[in-house]
């Protein structure tokens, strides 16, 4: 069953520059895709319309059915972002309330925002920092809060974009963890990455981008086959003729 759609979505920015140009693409409950491409292929700019941050020039983006343009609010409680630029995400004065905003705004009871915010600090090992500053953490535990924070949500759908760019080893081991454990629960995930090393045994499906439009589009094992024409590094396993093998065991 498909849970998002966009049909020839068409978006020029105010300075001209056409950041999605002509993408038809259907995501169906419970799917795990990596989108990738190189710089300024329109991988973010894609996301920001699955969750109405962005609108469409034309064309159309459904979530569950409806139109995400006319009802926002309404996409943006099935489908959860994080976002590239962690800083920009940031809304609480302290750790634990940055990352019960979500889960305050979809009204549920304190003791459950309570038991999912710190559930969510302790996947991405952030417990213990609930009273600090989030301006005060360093780069890769922003990101982990900014994980937390939508993980706190359990969102149908959740974006990531570049979810793994600043994170040490054990961190991108927490967080793969936990979103493969999402996708097991039916969860539909949605990854862009320049890495795909990390996840692209576990993927379904491998989007390729470039100048802002779909230009591959099928199963990892045949998509990855000529992906460093697109600008991608293919994993390693495959650069050594052994397909794709998981990045830890
Ligand atoms: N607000 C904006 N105004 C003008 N141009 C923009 C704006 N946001 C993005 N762009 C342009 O749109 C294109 C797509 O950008 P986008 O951020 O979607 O790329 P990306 O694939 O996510 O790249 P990266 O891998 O660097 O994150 C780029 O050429 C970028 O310069
Ligand atoms: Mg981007």
């Amino acid at each position: 069953m498909s849970i998002i759609q966009t049909s020839h979505l068409y978006h020029r920015f105010a300075d001209g520059t056409q950041g999605i140009d002509d993408v038809t693409l259907t995501f169906n409950e419970g799917e795990f895709t990596v989108i990738a491409g190189a710089n300024g292929s329109g991988k973010t700019t894609l996301l920001r319309h699955l969750n109405g941050l962005l609108f469409p020039e034309s064309g159309t983006v459904t979530v569950c059915g409806k139109s995400v343009k006319a009802d926002p609010l309404a996409a943006r409680q099935q489908v959860g972002m994080v976002f590239q630029d962690a800083d920009s995400q940031i809304v609480g004065e302290t750790v634990y309330d940055d990352a019960a905003f979500g889960p305050e705004n979809l009204a549920l009871e304190r003791q459950q925002i309570r038991q999912r915010v710190n559930q969510a600090l302790a996947a991405v090992d952030l417990s213990g920092f609930e009273n600090k500053q989030p301006h005060h953490l360093s780069g890769g535990e922003k990101r982990r809060l900014a994980i937390a924070g939508v993980l706190a949500m359990t969102p149908r759908v959740l974006l990531m974009d570049e979810p793994f760019s600043n994170l040490d080893y054990p961190a991108t081991c927490r967080v793969l963890n936990h979103i493969l454990d999402l996708h097991q629960k039916g969860h539909t995930i949605i990854i862009t990455t320049h890495d795909l090393e990390k996840v692209i045994a576990h993927a379904q499906r491998l989007v390729v981008m470039a100048r802002g439009r779909v230009v591959k589009d099928g199963i990892p094992a045949e998509v990855i086959s000529d992906i460093e024409r697109w600008g991608i590094r293919p994993p390693c396993s495959v650069q050594l003729g052994r397909g794709i093998r998981p990045w830890v065991n």
